[in-house]
């Protein structure tokens, strides 16, 4: 059995890295995911005026001393820096302009401008640059449009500054990694289900934040569960059997391992428990997957979001199953850092599969044989697209990818870890 441990997790470690800025005092953030976006989260609030010693195994931060900057705070390719931020900049009496790379640029920010601004903020502009300009918010009730975890964050943050009570409400229950971390620097969350499973609004959750302050704390970040996904991609297209060990648990983040579940994949978690967990700031532990004949994947619109950044690993999956892979009501995967349905759909092509969108529902017909022969993957400056690509290439004798380096975006040694683990050249154009 093959052992790894994955990079640690980047949607924690950004709202970590950004929340100690806010609070008085020295934050301790141990396992911090060192890549291009927590890269562009700790050059945005040394910007705003946060101290920060970055050391081997963790950060700190002196933070709540924030000051307006003197430049526009450049927020990288990070779509959750550059909403994180306008939550928590709206209401904090600082003037900022959030600006980005391109890619970033085209990306939609008015779920997110639009609720704020019905808490009183005031922001220019509906996509970067943003400028931001003090105001004082008061809390809303906001029923969002589509469950993003991202929206939800970025309201509770907005929501500490502002008076009166802040209501988010979400369809279906998205990562809940936002209100964990509020939490850890002890602002009180109060997390509803309403009874029989949906509110009479057609809601399944709500969580309410009242103005609070930060205060500094010590945390550690587990293992990012998106990045280990692309090993069990590899895993299941290398016939290998794989344990993923320090890895985070939290069960709104693994639908992946339920769709794979109901596949007839074999899976097993060990949750850890005692001294260890009481340290890390969510639930972690040890995954053991083997690969195994899978029936094809069925994926419900109610699990998109507990598994929308897996879907590209699962995709890969799903092309090298015989038979229909369903996955209901992904639309929201045309607004990542490319339109992730035509990239997924390029590249279940090229391993042989059909690939058809009937509006937002992904159809992968795979027939059971991948093919060989040279074919190129395209990365689309895509982190999560080039890693799909690297699992599906295990399985594709000649597929070569194009653009890798954008895995670097959220996992900078990822091809030397595939590699090592897997023990096969990834083919590079
Ligand atoms: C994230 C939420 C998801 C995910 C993104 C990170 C987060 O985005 O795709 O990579 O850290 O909250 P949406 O909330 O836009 O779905």
């Amino acid at each position: 059995m093959i052992e790894y441990a994955p990079p640690p997790d980047k949607s924690i470690s950004i709202r970590a890295v950004l929340l100690a800025a806010f609070a008085k005092g020295r934050s301790r953030i141990r396992h911090c995911l060192k890549c291009e976006d927590t890269a562009a989260a700790i050059s945005c609030i040394k910007a705003l005026g946060a101290s920060v010693a970055e050391y081997e195994d963790y950060i700190e931060i002196e933070g709540g001393n924030i000051h307006s900057p003197d430049q526009p705070l450049f927020c990288g390719s990070s779509g959750s820096v550059a909403r994180f931020l306008c939550g928590l900049l709206s209401g904090s009496g600082i003037e900022a302009v959030l600006c980005g790379s391109s890619q970033l640029s085209r990306r939609p920010m008015a779920r997110i401008t639009a609720p704020l601004r019905l808490m009183g903020a005031d922001i220019t502009g509906d996509a970067l640059p943003l400028r931001i300009a003090p105001a004082l918010l008061h809390g809303i009730e906001y029923k969002m449009p589509i469950s993003s975890a991202q929206v939800k964050t970025a309201l509770l943050f907005a929501g500490m500054n502002a008076s009166g009570s802040t209501i988010v409400k979400e369809k279906y229950l998205s990562r809940d990694h936002g209100e964990n971390i509020l939490e850890q620097f002890s602002v009180p969350v109060e997390k509803e289900y309403p009874c029989g499973g949906q509110g009479s609004d057609g809601t399944y959750y709500s969580v309410r934040i009242t103005s609070h302050a930060l205060k500094p704390c010590e945390i550690t970040v587990p293992g990012d569960f998106s990045s280990a996904a692309f090993f069990i991609a590899g895993a299941q297209l290398s016939g290998m059997d794989i344990r993923i060990n320090s890895v985070g648990l939290n069960k709104t983040r693994t639908g992946m391992l339920e769709v794979l579940k109901r596949a007839g994949a074999e899976i097993s978690a060990e949750i850890c428990s005692g001294e260890d967990s009481e340290t890390s700031c969510e639930p972690h532990g040890a995954l053991t997957f083997r690969p195994a004949a899978l029936r094809p994947i069925y994926v419900r619109e109610s699990e998109i979001p507990k598994l929308i950044d897996e879907i590209p690993a699962l995709s890969v999956i799903a092309a090298s199953i015989p038979g229909e892979s369903v996955f209901c009501g992904i639309g929201e995967l045309r607004y990542k850092e490319t339109d992730r349905i035509v990239a997924i759909m390029d590249i279940a092509a090229k391993m042989g599969a059909s690939a058809e969108c009937r509006g937002d529902d992904l159809h992968i017909t795979g027939i059971g044989k991948l093919p060989d022969g040279h074919r190129i993957i395209d990365c689309r400056g895509d982190h999560r697209v080039a890693m799909a690509a690297a699992a599906g290439s295990l399985a594709c004798h000649g597929m070569a990818l194009k653009g890798a380096a954008c895995a670097a975006k959220s996992y900078p040694g990822f091809f030397n870890d595939f590699q090592k683990i897997f023990g096969k050249l990834i083919l590079m154009e």
